[in-house]
């Protein structure tokens, strides 16, 4: 039975007792709509640490959008079914004002990586993820925490942010899972109309030939510049950004590290976001 806690006095009683036991905790922050894709980081959590709290809080500070906010699903029940069977400890629900008492005043602001591509199209939006994230962090006082790389700047702002502070926790990266036709897992996908979501696929599929033509030494912003038309002719549009990148840094993509390709665009009204690795010539 995985225990619905809302209050942090509850959390931290419980925490104190886990940890005065020597047991690991793990934690997975998500903000619910659970599909795979995070259930996915829940058996990741599960396998190498001895309690997991799943976290699950509409973070308000970090839509950019209020009418974004308002429409992300909302399904705490459905949540708490798909999680009991896996066996995760704790779904940890707090609200707004256990997460933000009235007064306060503290944001964290990761400068470099979270500038570029979705901090520069959502200006915002990553103050709103390290400050949530450093709080449920300090709340649930887990030794790892649990990522999906299908957010691959979050993950890398997130993992500055850890060494920035020093915060004794440790980031695990985990594995994009994708629909069948290879489209990543999302609570966004369920806005698209069936149509749209039958050509939603075209975006993975368009990453991928990208990344392979550069692989293979094309050159970057001539096949970058192709692969957008491709999108936008397919009505993927606009394109926000299609841009190969440091995997690490965000900042420009360089000779001999790993690299990144990363993609956001909209789709009858929805807003995807896609990554996938390159290998520089
Ligand atoms: P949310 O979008 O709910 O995602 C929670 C976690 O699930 C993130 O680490 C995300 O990368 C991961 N995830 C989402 N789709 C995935 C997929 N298809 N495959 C693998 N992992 C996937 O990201 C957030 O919430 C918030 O910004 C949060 C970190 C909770 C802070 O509010």
């Amino acid at each position: 039975m995985t225990r619905i806690v809302r209050s942090l006095a509850e959390l931290r009683d419980l925490t104190r007792d886990w940890r005065a036991a020597g047991a690991t905790i793990g934690v997975v922050p998500t903000m619910g709509a659970l599909h795979d894709g995070h259930l996915s980081l829940v058996r990741a959590a599960q396998a190498e640490c001895d309690r997991v709290i799943v976290t699950l809080f509409v973070n308000p500070r970090q839509f950019n959008n209020a009418e974004d906010f308002a429409k992300y699903p909302r399904t705490e029940d459905a949540d708490a079914a798909i999680l009991s069977p896996l066996g995760a400890d704790v779904l940890f629900v707090p609200d707004a004002a256990e997460v933000y008492p009235p007064g306060h005043a503290t944001t964290i602001s990761v400068s470099g990586v979270s500038e570029p591509l979705e901090g520069a199209h959502r200006p915002g939006h990553f103050d709103g993820v390290a400050t949530v994230v450093a709080l449920l962090f300090n709340m649930t006082q887990a030794d790892r925490a649990y990522f999906g790389e299908k957010d691959w700047q979050q993950l890398q702002v997130v993992r500055r942010m850890v060494a920035d502070l020093h915060l004794p926790i440790q980031i695990v990266p985990c594995p994009a899972i994708r629909a069948a036709d290879g489209l990543a897992l999302s609570s966004r996908n369920q806005r698209l109309s069936p149509d749209a979501r039958a050509r939603a696929a075209l975006l993975p599929a368009v990453l991928l030939d990208t990344a392979a033509r550069i692989e293979a030494g094309g050159t970057i912003s001539p096949t970058l510049a192709g692969a957008t038309v491709k999108l936008v002719e397919a009505g993927l549009s606009p394109v926000e950004y299609l841009e190969l990148r440091d995997a690490e840094s965000l900042g420009e993509a360089q000779p001999g590290r790993p690299a990144r390709l990363l993609v956001a665009a909209w789709l009858d009204g929805v807003r995807l976001i896609d990554n996938v690795a390159v290998t520089l010539p």
